[in-house]
């Protein structure tokens, strides 16, 4: 190219074209810093309300959002060991969720649409994944259908990212396991801490700490959600025993068994139950359950003000005792906020069944081996395929391959389960010691009170949850002493999620402790 004679007729334009130039070039600039913030890390710890935001304003797809996630599993997984396994068909799906969006109006589509989501991997997808409870016992088993609870993600456009890592057996192998260790899985990392991840959910909290997915499920029998999110400083959310489905989930026992969200945010959690909780007709307990789902679900007690006027337990002994000075500040910090955001706060109440209590684990570890041992074999029963079919086979499959398994960390609770015989005289008298628990201690407290909630720091009161059914939510609230993670849970009687969430969104909207871990 030559040197022109005469300018071309490009350059000898107005003001007009410099101008037009000077437009071009800002929005060129513009769409670039678009791109370059949604390319790497504004992603991190954006919730559900934001991705649709950003699928409404075309500033990303959920292509590019999985395609974020997935780099962010290859980089930080290797390491941290919360994801189990990836999806092969997360990124069609998310084309999928892309395509649908562009054809659909989006006023019929769920807040989920298109968001990724992480499964705990004691429950069944039947796709190209499988469903282990992090065990090689299960690995190459066939499950009949999707877990109710999944159904219900796909029909909602929810992307299954993966399998999340889990205690083993969501920790009804052994005691002597550690927790977020599984066969398959390894041992999980704590983000914070590079520590105890906390089980069994811990890799459904560790990866939405981490950030590498958006959402995640876990299940609870007895602090299985409520501990990893007190952990990994993420929201937990353990509904009343049969609002979600447990069909399809490798089970410990049905009557304490619960299906929840794990996640950043409160509101984020929320949206989740809205598309998980509801009848499924493969589990019966979800049909009276659901007595309790407000019309219009769950998102409308997101309320900024959600704690004025609410009533809220302080029971100082015993689950106030074991803290250190600092955290003890904190906590006594945010009771401070509770208040002055307008909720009734009354102090130093009392289990009237304290001492009781304390001795709770011995029925329901009597009840629980023994709900264990039936609900296990039918699940077992009922796959298409599998190496083992029965509690008899798996344990010895762990005894043919103690390697593989980590004999070394025991399989007791297995033994202790397989030697139980239905529920006989010990098991009744287990449930029925623990029915009165419940009553005369717990709701007996809520109604006397006129409760709207329990608060209690860290987790420690998951068993009193746990044994009634009773659902229970945990927030981020701070480092302890120890400079771990910590949460306050917020407890309710059955039935009683739309004031927890009101709750529980005024703790976290008035405190805003989260924050994503350095890594
Ligand atoms: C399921 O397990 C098999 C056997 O280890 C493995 O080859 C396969 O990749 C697993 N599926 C996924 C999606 O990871
Ligand atoms: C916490 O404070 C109490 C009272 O001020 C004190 O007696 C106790 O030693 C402190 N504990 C720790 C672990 O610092």
């Amino acid at each position: 190219m030559g040197i022109t004679e005469s300018p071309p007729s490009y350059l000898s334009f107005s003001l007009f074209s410099t101008l037009f130039l000077i437009l071009a070039a800002t929005l060129v600039f513009r769409v670039g810093v678009q791109i370059l913030k949604f390319h790497g890390f504004s992603f991190r710890e954006i919730t559900v309300q934001q991705i649709q935001l950003g699928f409404k304003r075309n500033q990303f797809t959920s292509r590019r959002l999985v395609e974020f996630y997935l780099k962010e599993i290859d980089r930080i997984n290797p390491m941290l060991k919360g994801v189990l396994e990836v999806n092969p068909d997360a990124l069609s799906q998310a084309d999928k969720a892309d395509h649908e969006r562009s054809t659909k109006a989006a006023i019929s589509l769920s807040p989920l649409h298109g968001v990724p989501i992480l499964i705990k991997d004691n429950m069944a997808t039947k796709d190209k994944m499988n469903t282990t409870a992090g065990s090689y016992a299960l690995l190459g088993s066939v499950v009949p259908r999707d877990a109710g609870v999944v159904t219900k993600l796909r029909e909602a456009g929810a992307i299954i990212l993966g399998k999340a890592s889990l205690s083993e057996w969501s920790n009804f192998r052994s005691d002597n396991a550690p927790s977020g260790w599984s066969g398959r899985g390894g041992q999980g990392k704590n983000p914070y801490t590079g520590g105890d991840p906390c089980g069994s959910s811990s890799g459904s909290a560790i990866s939405v700490a981490a950030n590498m997915v958006a959402v995640s499920i876990g299940t609870e029998t007895d602090g299985s959600i409520l501990c990893p999110s007190n952990h990994n400083l993420v929201v937990g959310f353990k509904p009343t025993v049969g609002l979600t489905s447990r069909a399809g989930v490798i089970p410990i026992s049905p009557r304490q068994d619960s299906v929840g969200p794990i996640c950043r945010t409160v509101s984020d959690a929320v949206f989740v139950l809205d598309v998980i909780a509801g009848i499924d007709s493969n589990d019966k307990a979800t049909i009276e359950t659901s007595r309790y789902i407000p019309k219009g679900g769950y998102a409308q007690f997101l309320k900024t003000d959600g704690l004025r006027g609410k009533r809220l337990g302080i029971v100082r002994n015993p689950f106030f005792l074991r803290m250190g000075n600092d955290t003890l500040a904190i906590v006594e910090r945010h009771l401070n906020t509770l208040r002055k955001r307008g909720a009734v706060l009354l102090d130093n109440l009392e289990i009237p069944n304290l001492a009781d209590h304390g001795i709770s684990w011995r029925a329901e570890d009597t009840a629980l081996l023994a709900e264990f041992k039936i609900s296990v074999n039918e699940y077992l029963k009922e796959l298409v395929a599998s190496p083992v079919r029965s509690l008899a086979d798996a344990i010895a499959f762990n005894k043919k391959n103690p390697k593989l398994e980590k004999l070394e960390y025991g399989q007791e609770l297995f033994i202790k389960a397989e030697a139980t015989n239905g529920i006989g005289k010990a098991e009744e008298e287990a449930l029925s010691y623990m029915e009165r628990l419940n009553r005369e201690g717990f709701v007996k407290l809520m109604i006397k009170n006129k409760l709207d909630a329990l608060v209690t720091p860290t987790s420690s009161v998951s068993r009193i949850l746990a044994i009634g059914g009773f659902p229970g939510v945990i927030v981020p609230a701070g480092f302890g002493s120890d400079g771990h993670p910590f949460g306050l849970v917020f407890g309710g009687l059955k039935g009683s999620e739309p004031k927890l969430i009101e709750i529980a969104y005024g703790f976290e909207q008035a405190t805003k402790i989260r924050k994503p871990p350095k890594l």
